[in-house]
């Protein structure tokens, strides 16, 4: 039997997409884990997400509705936007989509978005989408690819964080259940905010360190071109080093 409570918050946890992956089973589809602290979040590429403690907004959606499971390779773009609408209602300016998962505002880092997915007899059967957004947050250790920012640093103004979690909430779930129903306009945001659109660089496609020029976000996945040759490249075949 599924458990009927869909919202979930913790104080402490090892990781709010670790809490829905072990308890998958028993949880409805959108079930939805928040924590104020995390022991061991998870980053992409087996990196560390280290946050401070209720100053930023952790938390992760478990998708195992099928049609929006099959359409696994919207969701990452779709989340994107969904944290960029819901960031501009709490006034932030000048914000950004570099594909496939990371929010920038002024091209600092501002959400990172982590994708899990659980496979059973070969097919995907659930998504876990792992979300960390810097809301309070104003000092920020360790070594970053890209400088860190906050809503709190880009706005002046301390966010309430549970307004905020429920505003972000609203809007993925709009957004998923407009997916559902064929309605893709978010992919007309995510082309208006693309990071990458018309930027020369290098990015490792299947282990190959190539130079790419980017065309754009599409449906598919980011359109480049690669060898002169123009090409789609697929959520997870590959990283950017801009
Ligand atoms: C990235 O490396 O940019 C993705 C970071 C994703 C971090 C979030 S925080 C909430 C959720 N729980 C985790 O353990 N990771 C994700």
């Amino acid at each position: 039997m599924k458990s009927l409570k869909r919202i979930y918050h913790f104080k402490k946890i090892d990781s709010t997409s670790a809490y829905l992956l072990r308890r998958r089973s028993v949880l409805r589809n959108f079930s939805f884990c928040s924590a104020d602290f995390q022991t061991s979040g998870k980053g992409r590429t087996g990196r560390k997400w280290q946050a401070a403690s209720g100053e930023n907004l952790l938390f992760s959606l478990l998708v195992s509705d099928k049609y929006l499971v099959n359409s696994f390779r919207l969701l990452s773009v779709a989340s994107a936007v969904a944290v960029i609408s819901a960031c501009e209602k709490f006034g932030v300016k000048n914000l950004s989509l570099k594909w496939p998962n990371d929010v920038y505002a002024d091209g600092k880092k501002l959400c990172g978005i982590l994708l899990e997915s659980v496979s059973d007899d070969g097919e995907i059967a659930e998504i876990v989408i792992g979300i960390g957004i810097n809301v309070n947050q104003t000092e920020f250790d360790g070594d970053f690819y890209r400088e860190p920012t906050s809503l709190f640093l880009q706005t002046g103004k301390k966010i309430n964080i549970g307004d905020f979690k429920k505003t972000v909430y609203k809007e993925i779930i709009r957004t998923f259940k407009k997916i559902k129903r064929g309605d893709l306009s978010f992919l007309d945001k995510a082309k208006s905010v693309d990071f990458l659109k018309g930027k020369t660089m290098f990015a490792e496609i299947d282990g190959e360190k190539k130079q790419v020029t980017v065309i754009g976000i599409e449906k598919d996945g980011l359109k480049v071109v690669v060898d002169g040759i123009e090409k789609t490249l697929f959520y997870g075949e590959v990283s950017f080093h801009v």
